[in-house]
C-alpha cells in the first residue's frame, strides 16, 4: 500500500519546517512546491532532509518542485504559500498580496489535488481559508485552517512557565479569528484536571491570555527578518497526523461556521473534531454572557477582513 501523499505548498520557513516534523513522524510521502522563480530551492531542501532519514531513521520520500503535476492526486495539502510580516506590519497587512497567490495557489489544488484535505496557514488566516474554499469549491469539511494549535500551544507554554509544571499537562482552549481578537475560555483551561482559575488569580492569567494573544508579534520583534515557524509547523504537523491517522482529535482549529454559533458563513476558531473526513464535527460550547461576547466581535472582525478581501479581489 502506498503512503499517504503531503503536499505542502511554500517551501519557506514555515513549510519547510512542517515537513520536517512530518518526515520525522513518519507521517507520509511529502512533496514541498514553491513557485519557478525559488529556482532549486525546495528540490535542495527536500533533498536536505532526505538525507537526514537514515539518522532520524524515517521512511519517506520528498521531492521539492515548482510543477503540480508532481502534486497530482495528493491525500493532505498544506498552504503556506505568501508573505510572512516584518515588524510593525499586522497580519492583515498581508491580505492584498496574499489573497492572490491564495487564488494561484487554490486553483491548482482544485484541478490536481481534487479529493485533497487542504489546511490553510497563510495569513490573515481566517480570510485566506475563506478564499482557498471559495476557489477550490471544495466541500467546508475539506478546507480548514491552522492557528488555534498555535495559539493554544503558546498560551499552554506561558502557563506551564508561570507554574513550573509540564506542558503535558496543561489543557487549554481558545476560539475566535487569528489575531488579537481570540477569545480565552479560562472555564475550559486546566492543569492535571484542576481548573486555571484555582490556581492563577485572574488579573495574572489575563496577562498570560494577552500574551498568547501577542505571540506572534513577540517572534516577529525578535527575528525582526520574519514570523515564528517551529511552533506554527509543529500545529500544522499535528493536523496532518490527525486526518492522516483518522485519530479524532479533538483542536480548535478555522472551520467553516455557518448555523454553528451563529456564524453565518464564515471560517473562525472553533474546537473541531479532525479526523479523515476533515472537519467530521464543530464542537458547540456553551459560552457565557463575556465569551459569546467577545467571540461576537472576533466573528465581527473576521467578518471585516474577508469583505476587505472581496473589495481588493474585485469579486
Ligand atoms: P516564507 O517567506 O519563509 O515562505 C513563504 C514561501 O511561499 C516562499 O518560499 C515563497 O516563495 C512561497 N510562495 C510565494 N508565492 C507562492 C505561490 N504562488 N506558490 C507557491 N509558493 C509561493 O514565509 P513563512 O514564514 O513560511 O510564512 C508563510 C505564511 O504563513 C505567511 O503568510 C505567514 O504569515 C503565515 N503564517 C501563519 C501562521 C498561522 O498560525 N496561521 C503561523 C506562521 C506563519
Ligand atoms: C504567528 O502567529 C505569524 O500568524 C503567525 O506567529
Amino acid at each position: 500500500m502506498a503512503r499517504p501523499k503531503i503536499t505542502i505548498i511554500g517551501a519557506g520557513n514555515v513549510g519547510a519546517t512542517t515537513a520536517h516534523w512530518c518526515a520525522a513522524a513518519e507521517l507520509g510521502d511529502i512533496v514541498l512546491v514553491d513557485i519557478p522563480q525559488a529556482g532549486d530551492m525546495p528540490k535542495g531542501k527536500a533533498l536536505d532532509l532526505m538525507e537526514a532519514s537514515p539518522v532520524m531513521g524515517f521512511d519517506a520520500t520528498i521531492t521539492g518542485t515548482s510543477d503540480y503535476a508532481d502534486a497530482a492526486d495528493s491525500d493532505v495539502i498544506v498552504v503556506t504559500a505568501g508573505l510572512p510580516r516584518k515588524p510593525g506590519m499586522s497580519r492583515d497587512d498581508l491580505l492584498g498580496t496574499n489573497a492572490k497567490i491564495m487564488t494561484a495557489v487554490s486553483e491548482q489544488i482544485r484541478v490536481t489535488s481534487p479529493n485533497a484535505i487542504v489546511i490553510v496557514v497563510s495569513n490573515p488566516l481566517d480570510a485566506m481559508v475563506q478564499r482557498c474554499q471559495q476557489v477550490t469549491g471544495f466541500p467546508p469539511n475539506r478546507v480548514l485552517g491552522q492557528a488555534g494549535v498555535l495559539d493554544t500551544a503558546r498560551y499552554r507554554t506561558f502557563l506551564a512557565m508561570e507554574l513550573g509544571v509540564s506542558v503535558e499537562d496543561i489543557s487549554a482552549l481558545l476560539m475566535g479569528g487569528h489575531g488579537d481578537t481570540m477569545v480565552p475560555l479560562p472555564s475550559c483551561t486546566s492543569v492535571g484536571g484542576i481548573p486555571i482559575t484555582q490556581l492563577i488569580d485572574p488579573r495574572r492569567l489575563d496577562e498570560i491570555v494577552d500574551r498568547a494573544r501577542k505571540g506572534g508579534a513577540e517572534i516577529v520583534g525578535l527575528l525582526k527578518t520574519g514570523s515564528a515557524f517551529y511552533a506554527p509547523a509543529a500545529a500544522c504537523a499535528q493536523m496532518v497526523e490527525a486526518i492522516i491517522k483518522d485519530k479524532k482529535r479533538v483542536l480548535p482549529c478555522a472551520a467553516y461556521c455557518d448555523s454553528e454559533y451563529g456564524v453565518g458563513g464564515y471560517y473562525v476558531g472553533v474546537p473541531i473534531v479532525l479526523g479523515a473526513d476533515g472537519v467530521e464535527r464543530i464542537i458547540e460550547l456553551n459560552l457565557n454572557e463575556t465569551e459569546a461576547a467577545a467571540f461576537q466581535n472576533s466573528v465581527d472582525a473576521v467578518k471585516g477582513l474577508v469583505s476587505t478581501m472581496a473589495e481588493l479581489l474585485g469579486s
